[in-house]
């Protein structure tokens, strides 16, 4: 999509890289992630209203440290260097960056020297004759000399040079982090670059990414149709329900039952999309097919295979049966394409979408993915414009693979029916609770044994459901969510009681890392 502004963030490394992407973005500015060495010629291509110079862990003067090109700093672009950035900016135009005597890792207070424009809007508190703020810092060297033609604008007891600027090139770099939470005033101080220094205006919002959408999709499809599959989680409905805005009834859904969805999940879909929202709409039930498939299958990544070539049987026979289809689109979410495993670029490792891996190639189909520059948040916030149902768009993550990953053990009908009454009890009271929208996702599991219990005098032997519910930013790490015990017993004490076939009831409390949210 074009962005009349945009912010180029350079990534060093550092673990707070995607949390300034975000940042900009909630202030309003469209933002974009890219390796340190992004070539010249690409961020001239960019045309940035600004450039922000990551953290890392680097040290700028160890060999093999990632730098930049400076030709950077003659472009004319105002440029902010955080943490790592503040000490490559410094090393690069002539200052002096050595080991810091006292390593600084964590809060510390900075005394602000300055407040014509990074700063501006910083006040001493009430009787203290000296700007006094909280920030987050990180970092083992320091700056000792500041480079020609800098001014310092704020300092801490420990290090003398804390922000620096030089005002005609609007190069600005600060040591601390201000895209963290630990620094309260962090937000003005991007404001104070975005739109006093940068020049920027904001307006980037989820209303915004919806009409540029809406332009770019009717312009690239024109006359032929599109297909979507549509699963009903968050990412297929808000795109779906995107496209359809754009291009009416040129788009083609189709949902496909595998019988592994959570209960009821098909049927739902179905109902809202064919018959609420008019779609043009294919459901399959190929559940039988899947299942047979997956009989006595165990190994977890024997099942993931067999889905997802299914689905793809399935898919391609579907849309061969549609006329004039020109376009695949796809949920591709922007964590997906950025490069989340190594900074340094300059290739951009692309994730295939779990579910439709393999297609586009084979059926020669263009991609749309209106959603490749968007983090999962801000999907939530393009559905709420378009009127989604808040309970779709709070929705939890639910994997491709579906309850086939929750059942440690081959995949049956019976095995289904327990997981999926158990899952659907365990949901029930956690919204009852009112936490369901606290959670990245909370799901029950089959577990592969038996063991003896005792019900109504009668001693039984029966099958165990670990339940499992996890805080997360974007699943790539994890916490087990501390449920009160009252709801963690009333939760037993139904499935026990409800579920036919399960007499005993555990809670998982592993992170991710070690353990990964989903147990197969
Ligand atoms: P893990 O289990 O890897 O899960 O910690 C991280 C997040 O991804 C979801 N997940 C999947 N989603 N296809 C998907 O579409 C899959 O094969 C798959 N495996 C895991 C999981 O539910 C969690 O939100």
């Amino acid at each position: 999509m074009e962005h009349p502004e945009r912010i180029l963030i350079l990534d060093f490394g550092s673990q707070y890289t995607q949390l300034i992407t975000r940042r900009v973005r909630e202030l309003g500015v469209y933002s974009e992630l890219h390796p340190f060495n992004f070539p010249i010629e690409e961020i001239r291509k960019f045309r940035p209203s600004g450039i922000i110079l990551s953290g890392g862990p680097a040290s700028v003067y160890e060999q093999d440290a990632p730098h930049s090109t400076p030709e950077l700093y003659d472009l004319g672009i105002p440029i902010l260097g955080i943490c790592y950035g503040f000490q490559l900016i410094s090393y690069q135009l002539g200052g002096q960056v050595d080991t810091f005597a006292r390593k600084e890792y964590g809060p510390a207070n900075v005394i602000v020297d300055d407040t014509s424009d990074l700063f501006a809007g910083f006040v001493p508190a009430n009787g203290s004759s000296e700007i006094s703020t909280p920030v987050w810092m990180s970092h083992g060297d320091a700056l000792t000399k500041i480079p020609p033609g800098f001014q310092v604008l704020a300092h801490t007891a420990n290090s003398p040079i804390c922000a620096i600027r030089n005002a005609a090139k609007k190069i600005y770099a600060v040591q601390f982090h201000p895209e963290v939470v630990h620094t309260p005033k962090g937000k003005v101080i991007l404001r104070n670059f975005l739109f006093t220094i940068a020049g920027c205006k904001g307006g980037w919002d989820a209303g915004s990414i919806v009409d540029r959408a809406v332009d770019e999709i009717r312009a690239k499809v024109g006359t032929q149709n599109v297909i979507c599959a549509l699963s009903g989680g968050v990412d297929s409905s808000v795109l779906a329900v995107l496209l359809h805005k754009a291009i009416g009834d040129q788009l083609y859904c189709i949902h496909i039952n595998n019988g592994l969805m959570r209960k009821s999940e098909s049927e739902q879909v179905t109902r809202l999309y064919r018959d609420t929202y008019k779609f043009n709409l294919d459901a399959v039930d190929a559940s039988d097919i899947f299942l047979g498939k997956l009989a006595g299958v165990v190994d977890p990544e024997q099942k993931r295979k067999i889905i997802g070539l299914t689905f793809i049987e399935f898919f391609d026979r579907e849309a061969k049966s549609i006329g004039n289809v020109g376009f695949l689109a796809q949920g591709t979410l922007y964590p997906d394409v950025i490069e989340s495993v190594s900074f340094r670029g300059p290739s951009h490792k692309i994730k295939t979408h779990h579910n439709v891996g393999g297609l586009p190639d084979r059926m020669k189909l263009k991609l749309i993915e209106p959603f490749r520059e968007l983090f999962k948040d801000e999907v939530r916030a393009v559905g709420r414009v378009l009127g989604l149902p808040e309970q779709l768009i709070t929705r939890h993550a639910f994997p491709g693979p579906g309850l086939a990953v929750r059942i440690i053990s081959d995949v049956t009908p019976e095995k289904i029916r327990i997981v999926q009454e158990a899952d659907e009890i365990f949901i029930e009271e956690i919204r009852r609770a009112g936490l369901y929208e606290s959670m990245w996702q909370a799901f029950a599991v089959l577990l592969p044994v038996q063991t003896v219990g005792v019900m109504g005098d009668q001693r039984t032997y029966d099958n165990v459901i670990a339940l499992r519910a996890v805080h997360s930013l974007d699943g790539m790490t994890a916490d087990w969510v501390h449920l009160p015990f009252e709801l963690l017993g009333k939760v037993s004490s139904r499935i026990v009681n409800e579920v036919r076939g399960v007499n005993r009831v555990v809670y998982d409390i592993s992170s991710k890392p070690p353990s990964t949210i989903e147990w197969e």
